[in-house]
């Protein structure tokens, strides 16, 4: 089993509540809207997981498809998509030009970006779009610490990415209008880091990042320290792209 299936395997049952942007439906709607999707659109949601995102798309489009690697996530994914199919997005199970929209949140930090991506621009038909969201560092002056504290959270974790990455990757595929919008969440710790599926060590010590962090991270991050939590506002973006 690779290690984020077995993280994901470990973390299924408290998913839907493991942070705040889980469940944000402004950035559900946001990802939505920006797939410039219409009735007779057929969307592929890679990295599917419990199909929060796929749920969104579901009788609004001609047909959802969830691809995953996580048969226990999937359980959690009822009434959320047409269909759901089990294989790795690095190679895909459909025929080139299948899709009109591909979108993602929150997969690609595991993902071999140089199989994944191709892979995204084949399985869209010409004209089709990709829309991808994921958590970065906001810059140099965070990167390090926030990289070391997605780390901790997330052993499974491939890929710590900064703002322009993926766009990066989706320019030189060949996609075309690239475009980046930030996004930021307001994260409680003590909702982030009790996923299910790190030790308790690893929450300690993520708890001691942000005590221990210079006051230039605890500026970018706006974070603060209450009675029994800690807040900071993590940056997502979601880069959007055209086949
Ligand atoms: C953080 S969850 C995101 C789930 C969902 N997209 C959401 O926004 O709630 C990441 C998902 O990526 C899946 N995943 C990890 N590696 C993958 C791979 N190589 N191919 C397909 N899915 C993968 C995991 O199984 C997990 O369900």
């Amino acid at each position: 089993m690779e290690k984020a299936e077995i993280h994901f395997k470990n973390r299924a049952q408290k998913y839907n509540r493991s942070s705040n942007w889980v469940a944000d439906q402004a950035l559900i709607n946001r990802i939505f809207e920006l797939s410039g999707v219409g009735a007779g659109s057929e969307v592929l949601d890679i990295a599917t997981g419990t199909g929060l995102i796929a749920r969104r798309f579901y009788g609004r489009v001609k047909k959802v498809t969830g691809l995953d690697i996580s048969p226990e996530m999937a359980k959690h994914a009822d009434e959320c998509m047409d269909e759901i199919i089990f294989a790795p997005y690095e190679q895909m199970p459909f025929a080139d030009n299948s899709f009109d929209a591909v979108v993602c949140r929150q997969g690609l930090q595991f993902a071999e970006l140089d199989k994944a991506i191709p892979e995204i621009y084949r399985v869209l038909k010409p004209g089709g779009t990709a829309t991808l969201c994921h958590l970065t560092a906001y810059s140099e002056i965070d990167r390090e610490l926030a990289f070391a504290i997605q780390k901790l959270r997330n052993p499974a974790r491939r890929n710590y990415l900064m703002p322009h990455d993926i766009s990066d990757c989706l320019r030189r595929e060949g996609f075309k209008e690239v475009t980046d919008i930030e996004y930021v969440t307001d994260e409680s710790i003590n909702k982030w880091i009790d996923n299910g599926a790190i030790p308790q060590e690893n929450m300690d010590s993520i708890r001691e990042s942000y005590r221990s962090a210079d006051d230039e991270f605890k500026k970018i991050h706006n974070v603060r320290f209450t009675d029994d939590d800690i807040l900071d506002e993590m940056l997502l973006v979601i880069a959007t792209a055209v086949k």
